[in-house]
């Protein structure tokens, strides 16, 4: 798919030529209109087949007097980004079974497009033609047009080719980390997630390391190799580097846990939705979408993407409730349950980030369960004692429409880990799961400013639309870019 963009007054808008036109309508419609669009609007209104409310629209083949040959009007709630790409979501839908090989997208109403409605455009129309088939062949094929070309007045030209670049990235980020977190536990292992990350340095010339078990015995990381020691399938440590800073900026540095199954170990999960942990590494695959989306949009900033990867399984070999490990940092975990592994994968990478000096470190998980009941699947769940980038990342996921929200860091939570046996347990118990289970990767994240993402309730959704969001890439995207300015 090529996103393109073109300058086209309201009254012109009849006469492009393109397959299937969206058109977006937020409250009044546009009095300089092309006649033949704007009689359509009127007459449906009129006539009681479109309504002029949000998430309403109306599909028209072949209308007199136009020369696109399917249009959509679709209804916005108003003018912003946000209601404009889910009336495209909701117009894009009708488009689902047509054969439109080019789509153009317009605004109806009379007001301006931005960079953040140029990037909706894409991100709507990347989604709406997501198809997942790695597995699946016979999926029935799914319509994606060629073309897509944003309209837009002359003075929005340049904000409008801004958000399309930006788009595409994210996009083609998102895309990565569907993919990469659809594929089943026995196609996506840790081995896999080494080979995808040397693949995505080579086509963008990224430093990228991805370490064995005997690399990862090296470095001490006793915490890690705990949980991966009881599957058959080798752990991996990635380290993917995009320079695009000076040498000496302090790089952005991201940590995305790579459980590329949870079980739960000998703590073991009930089987019902059991295979959703195939999801367990949504904090992988969003932090190599991120890597990808940035490696594009070439920003001058450095960034790291660090990942711990492995298999979370029961075996004569596993780790037991009660065993207590040292993780990299020297600190003993008395592991309580082996399901809460996560945090004992991402501990002992965060401790690893020490070595970049970072200007921040951003780790994201699908860490607990806790987080999804706490927030449900709309915001993923930031936490941070630092409010400046508190606020840095919630204006990000505003940007993004990818939201988060804040849960607290405080002392007093840190009481739920203490343990008779090490330094810490692994859990602290069900109130505040998410929160304890923040506090426990804070104990190793001292010597740098941090926050923590937990993706739990927003990387996948379940039921009959299962599959992979590609959540938190947007968000972390926006993070990452603003960096640079
Ligand atoms: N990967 C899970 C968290 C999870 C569970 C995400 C369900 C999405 C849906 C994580 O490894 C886990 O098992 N966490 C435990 C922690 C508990 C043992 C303290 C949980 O949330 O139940
Ligand atoms: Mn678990
Ligand atoms: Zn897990």
């Amino acid at each position: 798919m090529d996103f393109r963009h073109q300058i086209a007054a309201s009254a012109g808008l009849a006469g492009i030529d393109v397959d299937a036109l969206v058109l977006v309508v937020a409250g009044a419609v546009d009095p300089t209109l092309s006649p033949p669009l704007a009689d359509l609007v009127s007459n449906a209104v009129a006539e009681g087949d479109l309504v002029l409310k949000k998430g309403r629209s109306l599909f028209l083949y072949r209308p007199a007097g136009v020369t696109a040959r399917r249009v959509v009007i679709a209804v916005a709630g108003d003018a912003g980004a946000k209601a404009f790409r889910s009336a495209l979501a909701e117009g894009l839908a009708a488009l689902k079974s047509s054969g439109a090989q080019t789509l153009g997208i317009a605004m109806g109403s009379a007001d301006a497009l931005t960079e953040a409605h140029a990037e909706a455009a894409v991100l709507a129309t990347a989604d709406a033609t997501y198809l997942y088939t790695h597995t699946k062949p016979s999926a029935t094929p799914g319509w994606t047009p060629k073309a897509v070309t944003v309209y837009g007045a002359k003075s929005d030209a340049r904000a409008i080719q801004q958000g399309l670049r930006r788009g595409t990235a994210i996009a083609a980020g998102v895309k990565l980390a569907r993919e990469f977190a659809n594929r089943p536990g026995n196609h996506c292992t840790p081995s896999w997630l080494g080979q995808q990350a040397k693949k995505i340095g080579k086509e963008f010339a990224l430093d990228v390391e991805v370490l064995d078990r005997k690399g990862i015995e090296k470095l001490g990381m006793g915490s890690f190799l705990a949980v991966s020691q009881g599957s058959a399938e080798p752990p991996r440590f990635i380290v993917a580097r995009y320079n695009g800073g000076a040498k000496a900026q302090p790089p952005v540095v991201l940590v995305g846990k790579g459980i590329t199954f949870d079980t739960g170990g000998v703590s073991i999960k009930p089987a019902a939705e059991m295979d959703e942990m195939k999801f367990d590494m949504g904090g992988a695959a969003s932090v190599l979408g991120t890597l990808t989306a940035v490696a594009m949009l070439k920003p001058r900033l450095n960034l790291v993407c660090i990942v711990p990867a492995c298999e979370n399984m029961p075996d004569g070999r596993s780790v037991k409730p009660g065993d207590v490990v040292t993780s990299m940092s020297g600190q003993t975990i008395e592991i309580l349950n082996t399901d809460a592994e996560g945090r004992l994968i991402l501990c002992d990478a965060l401790t690893y980030a020490e070595r970049f000096q970072p200007a921040v470190v951003v780790d994201v998980a699908t860490l607990t369960g806790a987080c999804v009941i706490a927030l449900g699947h709309h915001h993923s769940g930031l936490f941070t004692a630092d409010d400046d980038i508190a606020s840095r990342m919630q204006a990000a996921s505003v940007a993004a429409q990818d939201p988060c929200w804040r849960l607290p860091l405080d002392e007093e939570y840190d009481e739920a880990l203490k343990s008779n046996f090490a330094d810490m347990g692994n859990v602290g118990g069900r109130p505040g799961g998410a929160i304890t289970a923040a506090m426990f990767l804070r104990r190793f994240t001292g010597k740098y400013p941090w926050a923590h993402l937990d993706i739990a309730g927003t990387a996948w959704k379940s039921g009959a639309k299962k599959g992979a969001t590609g959540r938190p890439v947007g968000l972390l995207t926006h993070f990452v870019l603003a960096h640079a300015r």
